[in-house]
């Protein structure tokens, strides 16, 4: 019988996601991977070769995600890093940067890990993803709660799915497809900003986000943290 390990990512075709994927396919895992776009799952597929599979999924669909994991075979973990929002100042009063980057990002996240919950083995280690601006927020307060609201969840979940561990990871700004898919008008203020805020004086990369990931994943003493991935953003 094989011991090959099976972990499930949603958001496996790009940035932090696919970064992890890598990582667990290179020492012999399988990664059952998911995304909204078909030319991105095959074309990231076509690249990790029999080490990956995956489905497309909208993680905003409850139905969507329960197909993704209707024939799923058991999973060793979970990583939901699958998100795509707008954020904005509560003064705009707008449902986009508010109700709707809830559903995009929180509940989301909620409803994967309710779906996965029957695939999940006994020991299974389950990483949501929330962002450094819950505890330091840069405008955008609804994005500030989200992300709050992410980090309580993994230690509500922690406690309700024992032993199953549920951590948080919780990045600064990271040079991902997020960044890079963004004009330079845009994105290289942003990156210069960062460097004047955190104490590494750059973005983090996909591979550190997906090295934080990895240990939460795999040190069987973590549940209910959150590991602050930032440069020391958080500390300042
Ligand atoms: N990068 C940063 O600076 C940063 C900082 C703090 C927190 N974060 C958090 O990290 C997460 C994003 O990670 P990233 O930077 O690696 O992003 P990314 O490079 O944009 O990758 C996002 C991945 O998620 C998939 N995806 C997006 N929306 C989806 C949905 N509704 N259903 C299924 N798949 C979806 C994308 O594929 P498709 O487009 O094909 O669906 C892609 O595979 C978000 O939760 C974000 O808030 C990022």
């Amino acid at each position: 019988m094989s011991n090959t390990r099976t972990y499930a990512i949603i958001g496996g075709t790009a940035g932090i996601g696919l970064a992890l994927t890598r990582k667990l396919t290179a020492r012999g895992d399988h990664v059952l991977i998911g995304g909204r776009s078909p030319d991105r799952l095959e074309s990231t597929l076509a690249a990790l070769g029999s080490s990956a599979s995956g489905r497309t999924v909208d993680m905003t669909d409850r139905s969507s995600t329960r197909a993704f994991f209707a024939d799923a075979p058991e999973l060793s973990g979970l990583f939901t890093p699958a998100a795509s929002y707008q954020t904005g100042a509560f003064r705009e009063g707008a449902r986009e940067t508010s109700e709707d980057l809830f559903d995009a990002k929180f509940w989301s996240q909620y409803w994967a890990v309710h779906a996965a919950l029957p695939r999940l083995s006994a020991d299974a280690s389950v990483v949501l993803m929330s962002g450094a601006a819950s505890i330091r927020p840069i405008g955008a307060p609804a994005y500030a709660a989200c992300n709050s609201a992410l980090e309580g969840l993994a230690r509500g979940l922690a406690l309700e799915l024992s032993p199953i561990r549920v951590n948080c990871l919780s990045p600064g700004t990271t040079d991902s497809d997020l960044w890079r898919d963004r004009p330079a008008e845009i994105r290289e203020p942003a990156y210069a900003y960062w460097r004047e805020l955190c104490l590494v004086r750059r973005p983090a990369t996909v591979e550190e986000q997906a090295h934080a990931a990895l240990f939460l994943l795999d040190n069987t003493n973590m549940t209910g943290n959150t590991l602050f991935c930032d440069g020391g953003y958080t500390l300042r």
